[in-house]
């Protein structure tokens, strides 16, 4: 169910609360550092990741002008599945930045990127003020520290920009004890390395970074994810994804 909030005041939590996977962890998997990860997931990774985790949270925003958006940065754009929605959604120009080689070559194959450099979405190396939108999907659950990535993004955007995150809902990950995970050819499931961050912690490195939330939205596992994934019943009604829009109104 989406909203859109207009704070009329809110409380800093700083620093911000870390909470180790460790605590939550069932499966035990052996975890992988992100750029190991997804060098191995990149072949599998598009037939993996439902539609219903990110893009029909984006296609449900109703406060992000993405016509509007002349330049946009994609930060964990992993192979373009991200890019491919912002560009039929009418984004100009789009510039990608990840890790993983990899992934990157995969989305460079799709031929939608203006610029696609390999780098770390903490630390991305573009221009201040170079963009009116700044999109992380998928992403904050590989990063320790989520500060970083918030201040990254508002420095980048211009002012009145919009940064959309999507993510993996901490909920999830710490009601199920299930981190990001693939399964190599051989069968065996393997784990990347995956941290919780909770909203508290979200709201706060966003205030840090001058940044206002405009709208949130959450998805829960329904008939259309089990359709997709039966043996997914038993996780019926919990919420698996998230979506935030802030908009730079400092800095
Ligand atoms: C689950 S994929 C998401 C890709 C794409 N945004 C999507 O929604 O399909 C996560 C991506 O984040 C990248 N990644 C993880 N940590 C990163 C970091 N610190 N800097 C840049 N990219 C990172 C990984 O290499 C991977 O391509």
């Amino acid at each position: 169910m989406a909203c859109c909030v207009q704070p009329t005041a809110w409380r800093l939590a700083w620093p911000l609360m870390e909470l180790e996977f460790d605590q939550f962890d069932t499966r035990k998997y052996p975890i992988l550092p992100a750029r190991d990860g997804y060098r191995e997931w990149e072949s599998t990774y598009e037939q993996t990741v439902l539609d219903e985790m990110d893009l029909d949270l984006l296609g449900r925003l109703t406060t992000v002008p993405w016509g509007e958006a002349r330049q946009a940065i994609d930060l964990g754009c992993g192979t373009g599945r991200t890019g491919a929605w912002l560009k039929r959604s009418g984004v100009s120009e789009i510039d990608g930045i990840d890790i993983t080689p990899e992934m990157l070559e995969h989305a460079q194959a799709k031929g939608i990127y203006r610029t696609l450099t390999i780098g770390n979405v903490a630390e991305t190396g573009m221009g201040d003020a170079s963009y009116d939108l700044a999109i992380a999907s998928l992403v904050d659950e590989h990063l320790a520290d989520i500060a970083p990535l918030y201040s990254e993004a508002s420095r980048v955007m211009r002012s009145g920009g919009h940064f959309v995150i999507v993510g993996f809902h901490p909920y999830f990950i710490m009601a199920t004890g299930m981190p990001t995970h693939f399964h190599r050819e051989s069968g065996e499931p393997v784990a990347i390395e995956t941290h919780v961050h909770l909203f508290s912690d979200h709201f706060a490195a966003a205030s840090h970074a001058g940044l206002t939330l405009i709208e949130m939205d959450e998805n829960v596992i329904d008939d259309d994810w089990i359709a997709k994934k039966p043996h997914w019943e038993k996780h019926r009604g919990r919420l698996i994804s998230f979506v935030f829009v802030w908009r730079k109104t400092r800095g």
